[in-house]
This record gives structure tokens, sequence and C-alpha cells, in this order.
């Protein structure tokens, strides 16, 4: 008769382990799960319990729009870096309803003067004409113009080509301003698409 050996359930007791310090409790792709972590993580080591770096940089801005003086419009703006561009995403309010409106980073964060002046103009790191984003010489700080609906709120969903966020390069929009206009940008007037006055001013910051 033969005996037969009683196996500890290592692979349980391995689960249990990974699991009692927050790590996956897949113990059958531990290869694919550790390399996704590295990946991640900028580290290549491969404990189940390595934290990201306090340190690690998301991609990612933002912007609060504050009226300049005499308007009413603001807004909240989200810049993220995807595919070697930035899509900036949001909602603007107070506009006039139905129009369409120049909508650009501008090379200065400051939006101390009442008339939002002070934010400079186009973030133009690379010298280049102004223009439409992804139709030929354009400024890093161009993007489409926003259109209000008949409530006054646009959705924004634009993109910058040429810009970066928190990488501290010439082209990265942390720090700089971003300015929403009276009037559409017609994509060929040089240097501002004769967008008329700044009806909201924000600072584009980490986060
Ligand atoms: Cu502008
Ligand atoms: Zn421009």
């Amino acid at each position: 008769m033969r005996t037969r050996t009683f196996l500890m359930p290592i692979p349980a007791a391995l689960a249990l382990a990974l699991a009692a310090c927050g790590g996956a409790t897949d113990t059958g792709d531990n290869a694919a799960a550790e390399a996704d972590r590295a990946a991640q993580t900028g580290t290549a080591t491969s404990p189940a319990m390595t934290q990201a770096p306090a340190t690690a940089a998301a991609a990612t801005a933002m912007a609060t729009l504050a009226p300049t003086e005499g308007n009413e419009t603001a807004g909240e703006l989200r810049f993220a870096m995807v595919d070697g561009r930035i899509e900036v995403s949001g909602t603007v309010t107070g506009l006039p309803a139905g129009g369409a409106h120049g909508f650009h980073v501008h090379e200065t964060g400051d939006c101390s003067a009442p008339d939002g002046t002070s934010a400079g103009g186009h973030f133009n790191p690379g010298s280049t004409d102004h223009g439409r984003v992804g139709q030929g010489a354009h400024h890093a700080g161009d993007s489409d113009n926003i259109t209000a609906g008949a409530d006054g709120t646009a959705q924004v969903s634009g993109w910058l080509d040429g810009a970066t966020i928190g990488d501290g390069a010439a082209t990265d929009i942390v720090g700089k301003g971003v300015i929403v206009h009276q009037d559409a940008d017609d994509y060929a007037t040089q240097p501002t698409g004769n967008a008329g006055d700044r009806l909201a001013c924000g600072v584009i910051q980490a986060g």
C-alpha cells in the first residue's frame, strides 16, 4: 500500500502572501505582471510590494479659467499627453450663446491684468507663424476654436501639437497661460488669428 504524501498547498500560500501586501493574487502569469509593473513604475525590480516613486511625473496638467474684467466666462480644463500630442478637455461656461471663440495656450502664466493681456502672446517656442493645429505651420499653443451652445457652455475637445507637459523643455506648457477670446480664430491672421479680446484667463498647473 502506497503512502500518499501530503503536499503543502504552496500556490495558495503564495497567493495569501501576495494578497497580504496588496499585490496581485494571480500567480499564474507572474512574468507578464512583473513586466507591466516595471513599465508602469519605471523600475526593473520584481518584488510585488514595490511602490511607484512619489516623484513619478504624470503627464497631465489642469487650469482654471476665470473671467477678465466685465466678463462672465469661466471654466475647468484638463491637459494630457496622448501619443505625443496634448489632448485638451473640459468645460467653459458664461460664453455668448452659439458663438465660436479662439482658444490658445499663451506664453505667460499671468492673469493679473484686468483684460488678460498679461498672459502675453500665443505660446510659440518654435518661433513659427500662427495657424491651425494639424494643418501646416502653427504655434505650439494654437488649438481649435471652441463653440458655445445655446446655454453659453462649450465642451472643450481640442489638442495641441508641438507642446509637452511637465518635462521642463522649452515646449512645456506648465506655468503658461490659457485664454478664451471674444471672437473666432481665423487660423490665418498674424500673429493672433484676429480672435479679439480676452474673455477668460487661466494658468496651467501640473496635476
Ligand atoms: Cu489666444
Ligand atoms: Zn497662434
